[in-house]
């Protein structure tokens, strides 16, 4: 754990406040475009390789009843959902994702992972569906994008059980595509040299872009940009009791640990 905060004001809010707009997600960033491309970006990308362990470390801990049921929100390409199996590996997973090209590229991770999650390929809107109560939901970098963010915070800490845990990172403030882009060139042609990143940035150019739409996205409010005191607020809002609250991914993503309290 790096930094913790506390939150001096508990705020009591009456209505799920608004955040995402109504604007279709799907034709502002293309996750299906960005799919193809995601892992390699992740793969050169130390901020979210920093992001991952500090998942791993944090749920190697984690104390989870036998045979849990841990659920992925906006799961991707399976990369947490694939560390959750490997720490906890008696447990039922559950990957929720609408994006066929990143769930296929998740299922085959898994397959030659030896474990099995059931797919849940449905807009959040339907979120939980069939899934039984829940003992630890995870949401990295996917709350953000959902329209009515806070929202669907109030029906992840439903689908938990009493006592049951909530791990989510989420990017709050704006990327700034530019200086994200140029340190990660840095960084690469330290480690890979300058040839290399050069056919590295051209193959990734789309999914460079993606990102520069989600900076917009975050700009016009269509997305969910957040304060840390503010994201900690909706998960308070929502019922959650917060035991770990920090910065990660250059300072621009909040992480909070949050449990829903046995009494609920
Ligand atoms: C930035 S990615 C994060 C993926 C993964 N959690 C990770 O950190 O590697 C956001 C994910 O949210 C999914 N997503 C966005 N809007 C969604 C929606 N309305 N319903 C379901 N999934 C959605 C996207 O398909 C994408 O896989």
């Amino acid at each position: 754990m790096t930094s913790h905060q506390s939150i001096s004001e508990p705020t009591t809010i009456a209505e799920p406040p608004s955040a995402g707009g109504p604007v279709d997600q799907k034709d502002r960033v293309s996750w299906w475009e960005y799919g193809a491309a995601y892992d390699e970006l992740c793969s050169v990308n130390p901020h979210y390789a920093d992001n991952v362990s500090r998942f791993r470390e944090w749920c190697g801990d984690a104390e989870l009843p036998p045979n849990p049921v841990i659920c992925d929100i906006g799961a991707g390409t399976g990369n947490y959902l694939l560390e959750a199996a490997r720490a906890k590996p008696d447990s039922q997973f559950y990957h929720w994702d609408w994006n066929s090209v990143m769930n296929d590229l998740a299922a085959a991770k898994y397959a030659e992972a030896g474990f099995k999650a059931t797919f849940a390929s449905q807009n959040i809107s339907d979120f939980p569906g069939d899934i039984p109560p829940v003992d630890l939901a995870i949401a990295v970098n996917s709350l953000y994008t959902f329209p009515n963010s806070k929202a669907v915070v109030r029906r992840i800490f439903d689908a938990i059980k009493p006592g049951g845990l909530f791990f989510t990172i989420d990017l709050g403030r704006e990327l700034d595509t530019g200086s994200w882009a140029r340190d990660l060139i840095a960084y690469n042609i330290k480690t890979r040299g300058f040839t290399e990143t050069l056919k590295l940035t051209y193959r990734l150019r789309h999914a460079i872009k993606q990102n520069r739409k989600i900076d917009q996205s975050q700009d016009d409010g269509a997305y969910w940009a957040h304060t840390t005191t503010e994201f900690a607020t909706t998960m308070e809002w929502a019922g959650f009791v917060i035991e770990r609250l920090e910065t990660c991914y250059r300072d621009k993503c909040d992480l909070a640990v949050c449990r829903k309290p046995l009494s609920s």
